[in-house]
């Protein structure tokens, strides 16, 4: 069993990476789901999260966490995810699926003190991670990995050289990429080669609630990324859960990334990828995936929420 934090900012891509790990019981033992700013704003993100979390009917603890960045204002996502962060959804219930009152920083540091080699799956901007390792630096030989979605070595999403999670929090992405703790990066390298076809996606609607769900948020997001110039559904988020539950899934490169914070950069991720890198490659940075076998596992979790 892999014991996990999820740290995230649904966002259409954080809903099913989290429905994802959430289907995969014999897999992931979820300890609690956390919150940043990063997509939409802190409140609207847990609403999100929560109502996500009921959806599924889960009862894993879902903490709220850092508003801004560490020393920048927030600029959300509207574009991309729509007014609420997470459009789509024709009826909205009644949320009630509950918060808990620790800031997900105090939570992550609880559960790491009473859990070893625990998995944390970022998939939003660093800051919640970043804080918790700079407040509890005891924790770090708790956490196996951290498995992030952000960055790109070749190319950018929200500038032509930086994607949207380390743009958003550079400072707080610099601080994690040189913690020491071992991370894997699921970049746009490899995270707009996972993604769904609208031939995917139109079948889920008849896949139970779980299925109705992911078409409606899948059906916005797939609309929603035709402006950016795409005609499939690339799942970012999914990666850096799917590359835990399944790794042979993917193709990986082991490099020595740093964070850029400034200037025309401002949130690149620099690796070195010369034959003879003058440092070791720390960072494990995913290259490539499977997109059939992606895209049948994607399913196949989605789907598995009928048969429960
Ligand atoms: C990342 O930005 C967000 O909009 C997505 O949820 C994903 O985490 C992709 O750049
Ligand atoms: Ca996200």
């Amino acid at each position: 069993m892999n014991k996990m934090i999820i740290d995230c900012d649904p966002g259409h891509d954080d809903a099913l990476a989290i429905l994802v790990a959430c289907s995969e019981k014999h897999i992931f033992d979820i300890k609690g789901v956390g919150t940043v700013g990063g997509n939409h704003h802190v409140e609207r993100i847990t609403d999100n999260a929560r109502l996500i979390l009921q959806t599924i009917e889960e009862k894993i603890p879902l903490f709220q966490g850092c508003h801004k960045p560490l020393q920048r204002e927030l600029e959300v996502q509207p574009h991309a995810h729509g007014d609420s962060g997470m459009d789509g959804l024709a009826e909205i219930p009644e949320i009630i699926y509950p918060v808990e009152e620790k800031h997900a920083v105090e939570a992550y540091r609880d559960i790491l003190k009473t859990h070893k080699d625990v998995t944390i799956a970022a998939l939003g901007p660093l800051t919640n991670i970043a804080m918790l390792l700079h407040l509890y630096p005891e924790v770090k030989s708790s956490i196996q990995c951290i498995s992030l979605m952000g960055g790109g070595i070749h190319h950018g999403n929200i500038t032509p050289y930086a994607e949207f999670n380390i743009y958003a929090d550079p400072e707080a992405a610099k601080m994690v990429f040189s913690s020491g703790v071992p991370i894997i990066m699921s970049g746009l390298d490899v995270t707009e080669k996972a993604y769904l076809e609208w031939k995917d996606i139109e079948p889920l609607k008849d896949c139970g609630a779980v299925g109705f769900f992911s078409h409606e948020l899948l059906k916005f997001y797939h609309e929603s990324g035709k402006q950016f110039g795409f005609d499939v559904s690339a799942l970012h988020d999914i990666c850096a859960v799917a590359v835990i539950s399944r790794p042979d899934l993917f193709t990986w490169e082991d490099l020595h990334v740093e964070i850029s914070c400034e200037g025309i950069t401002r949130g690149m991720t620099c690796a070195d990828r010369r034959l003879k890198p003058s440092r070791e490659g720390k960072v494990r940075v995913v290259m490539d995936v499977d997109q059939k076998a992606f895209a049948a596992y994607v399913l196949d979790c989605i789907r598995s929420y009928e048969r429960k």
